[in-house]
């Protein structure tokens, strides 16, 4: 059976070691010196200059709010993963949806400036599939009617944007780890915060506002990594230009054989790419679901990513519509890639698309 992604595994060894030394010192949460020593191996690598880890990536957007003191309305994409306006809702703000631009699948930034009212407070992006947003134009609305920028970012990991991390826009971006992710802690996130005066209150946030045995500052909650996560986090970063490598291979065969064929999202050419996702946008809804049967009679499970559009969720107020993310959403397969699918199970996936692509 061929999923959409399979959670890659470091070296068992190496795992073990790091295990070993949880064992031997009993420190398994908390801040523990293996959650130390990722968040500044990650700052590193990512280029970054504030991270902080998390249980998980939904946790880290409602940190990001709370940091910041959102209130009322939001602006944000209807074409993302159910988190990004969930974690919207359940801390009491109302997301109003930018529709989406059709060819990057981004939030078209020609829609955000019409909805802003004087109860926004924030812009919530999503770099979709890792491809970068429109940064500088998102980031001159935020600052002409003064709102906060917060990046769902959870699938741009090493993304790099005019050669600088893509993590350092905004007032925070926020990362998953999770285990499908290319690069994860088995369950995990972070926080990237660029204003240094905000750091503090966030650490306080993830761990039920406590600043110190006296003193309790803020309203907080429990967000903390653990030092098994830490561990597994250690673990893939030494892997993670093996990944990338062959993660890029399967990418591009992809898009070598199935360009042309299939519609292939456009990507931000002043970004890098981190081969997280290959998303196919199909020529309408039926065709999309031939092609899901045919792939599934094969054993092949791509996935709808992401459907439904969030305009359409029961609990969103006020009732919206986006046409553009309603319709993307209905014909949009993202295939699988992960660093070990193998060549002949690819050939295999991209002949059954151009069998069933209706060319
Ligand atoms: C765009 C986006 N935002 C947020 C999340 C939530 O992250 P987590 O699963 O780590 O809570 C995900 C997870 O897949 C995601 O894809």
């Amino acid at each position: 059976m061929i999923k959409v992604t399979k959670t890659y595994l470091p070296n068992k060894e190496k795992y073990q070691k790091y295990v070993d030394k949880i064992f031997e010192s009993s420190w398994i949460t908390n801040n523990g010196p293996l959650v130390k020593e990722l968040e500044i191996r990650l700052a590193e690598y990512l280029g970054v200059k504030n991270i902080i880890l998390v249980a998980n990536g939904t946790v880290a957007l409602e940190i990001a709010y709370r940091t910041l003191g959102l209130k009322g309305y939001v602006i944000t994409t209807p074409f993302s993963f159910v988190a990004t306006t969930s974690s919207l809702v359940t801390n009491g703000l109302h997301p109003i949806f930018a529709d989406i631009d059709p060819r990057t699948l981004n939030m078209d930034t020609n829609k955000i400036e019409e909805l802003i009212t004087p109860n926004t407070s924030a812009i919530v992006p999503v770099h979709v599939f890792g491809n970068a947003c429109e940064v500088e134009a998102i980031g001159e609305i935020a600052k002409k009617h003064d709102l906060k920028v917060v990046y769902d970012a959870a699938h741009a990991f090493d993304v790099k944007y005019k050669g600088v991390s893509i993590l350092n826009y905004g007032d925070i971006s926020t990362l998953s780890f999770h285990a499908t992710k290319l690069f994860h802690t088995i369950e995990g996130g972070a926080l990237i915060i660029n204003d240094d005066s905000l750091v503090k209150k966030a650490r306080y946030l993830i761990n039920f506002g406590i600043e110190s045995p006296m003193s309790i500052p803020e309203l907080g909650t429990n967000a903390k990594m653990n030092e098994f996560e830490a561990a597994m986090g250690l673990c893939m970063l030494d892997e993670m230009e093996d990944i990338s490598k062959k993660r890029k291979a399967v990418y591009e065969r992809y898009e070598k054989e199935l360009r042309g064929l299939v519609e292939i999202p456009a990507q931000n050419l002043h970004s890098t790419q981190n081969y997280g996702y290959f998303p196919v946008v199909l020529k309408n809804e039926e065709q999309t679901l031939a092609l899901e049967q045919a792939l599934n009679e094969k054993e092949i499970f791509p996935r709808r990513y992401f459907y439904p559009s969030l305009d359409t969720l029961k609990y969103i107020e006020p009732k919206q519509y986006s046409p553009v993310s309603r319709d993307i959403s209905s014909r949009i397969l993202v295939l699988p890639l992960y660093p070990e699918l193998e060549e002949k199970d690819q050939m295999n996936i991209i002949n059954i698309i151009k069998e069933n692509s209706g060319i």
